[in-house]
């Protein structure tokens, strides 16, 4: 028998429940295919938690996600709580769960599917092949250094500094290389150590551990190089790391090589093989309750889970099949569609896959 996995189930807002459902389903299909056990529990979080609990992050949530195996998370987020105070914002929830959950960094793939090339803006013989990774360090940097303003003979300056130390950098960069290392076996490791301090002491840090991953291809990129070659040789990248602000850049750079915000799926990262599993996109209220939704960016969060979290390669490449095969007989739903009348809808795009799940 395998060993039950704990998942926490946060759907959140907007398309966040319709899209969590379909994964749900695939959660269970891996049941049934594979003899994994999944046991998953509901939390409220986000604007639904504010309206029900009056934070946007109640404890009870925070205590599922600490007892569980990893989390898989919809979206958050809504007009309605817009002008809500700070602290009864959802986004303020988001920020504050990646925090207690110990979470540093952000896991983006960019994978290109053959049959959504004319969805992208770059060509097509550019993007073929391309399947990488962004590993992102979130908690240090620019984005939380000490900042300030001042006044000075020139009128008022401000400040912002970038702040990193040797183990913020260690932590981030050995789970670039332990990812690497499960894929295509190279790393790409990026900053402007022609320039920022911060950046010498990331890539020294990255030569002096890499003697430990001999299996794997190390390069570093400069972060400006590193912009241009995504767009001129993506597919030659596998794992790229970097610091918190150029991952910010980066990430959203190689997400557009792919075209569609409804496919993207994304992972945050703590200590040992605990994450939070997420699609890329928001809560899409434009679109929520109407059956409109993508639901493969979520599905592919799953799979991503299977992945980084319970080594369960086979499940994942299982889905992951199951996603090509159904764009390939030309399945769409509307953000991806040509026709949007024909376009399927957030169930009949699960079921699809369902259906074309084998073992
Ligand atoms: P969004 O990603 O929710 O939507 C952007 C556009 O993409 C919309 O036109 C939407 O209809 C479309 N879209 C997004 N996901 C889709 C899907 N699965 N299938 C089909 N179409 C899809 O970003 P937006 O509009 O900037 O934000 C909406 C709300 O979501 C805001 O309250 C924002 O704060 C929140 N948000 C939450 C995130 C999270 O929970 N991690 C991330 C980004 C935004
Ligand atoms: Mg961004």
């Amino acid at each position: 028998m395998a060993e039950v996995k704990k998942i926490a189930v946060i759907a959140g807002d907007g398309i966040g429940p319709e899209v969590v459902a379909e994964a749900e389903k695939v959660l269970n299909k891996t049941e049934e295919l594979f003899g994994y056990k999944f046991e998953t529990e509901h939390g409220l979080f986000g604007g639904i938690a504010i309206d029900e609990k009056g934070t946007p992050l109640p404890e009870e949530t925070l205590q599922l996600c600490r007892n569980a195996d990893a989390v898989l998370l919809g979206a958050v987020g809504g007009p309605k709580w817009d002008n809500n105070p700070k602290e009864l914002r959802p986004e303020t929830g988001l920020l504050g769960i990646r925090k207690e959950l110990g979470l540093f960094s952000n896991i983006r793939p960019a994978v290109i599917f053959d049959c959504l090339m004319e969805a992208s803006t770059i060509k097509p013989e550019v993007l073929k092949g391309t399947d990488l990774i962004v590993v992102r360090e979130l908690t240090g940097g620019i984005y939380f250094g000490e900042k300030f303003r001042r006044d000075s003979a020139n009128g008022q300056e401000a400040v912002d500094t970038c702040v990193y130390n040797v183990s913020e950098v260690e932590r981030i960069v050995r789970q670039g290389f332990e990812i690497a290392q499960k894929r295509r076996k190279k790393l790409a490791s990026v900053d402007k150590a022609n320039v920022l301090e911060t950046s010498r002491l990331w890539r020294e840090t990255v030569n002096r551990i890499a003697p430990e991953y001999p299996d794997v291809e190390l390069e570093h990129v400069l972060v400006d190089n590193c912009a241009m070659q995504l767009l001129r040789r993506p597919s030659s990248f596998d794992v790229i790391v970097t610091e918190n602000m150029f991952g910010d850049i980066l990430s959203d750079e190689a997400a557009m090589l792919t075209g569609s915000i409804g496919m993207l799926s994304s992972a945050s990262l703590g200590e040992g093989s605990f994450g939070l599993y997420e699609p890329v996109h928001g809560s899409a209220p434009d679109i929520a309750g109407q059956g409109l939704a993508n639901p493969i960016a979520t599905i592919l969060s799953v799979a991503l889970m299977f992945r980084l979290t319970f080594g369960y390669e086979d499940a994942a490449d299982s889905i992951e099949r199951a996603v090509k095969q159904v764009l390939d007989a030309g399945h769409r739903t509307a953000d991806i569609a040509a026709d949007r009348t024909k376009a399927l809808s957030t169930v009949q795009m699960g079921e699809k896959i369902l259906q074309a799940m084998t073992k």
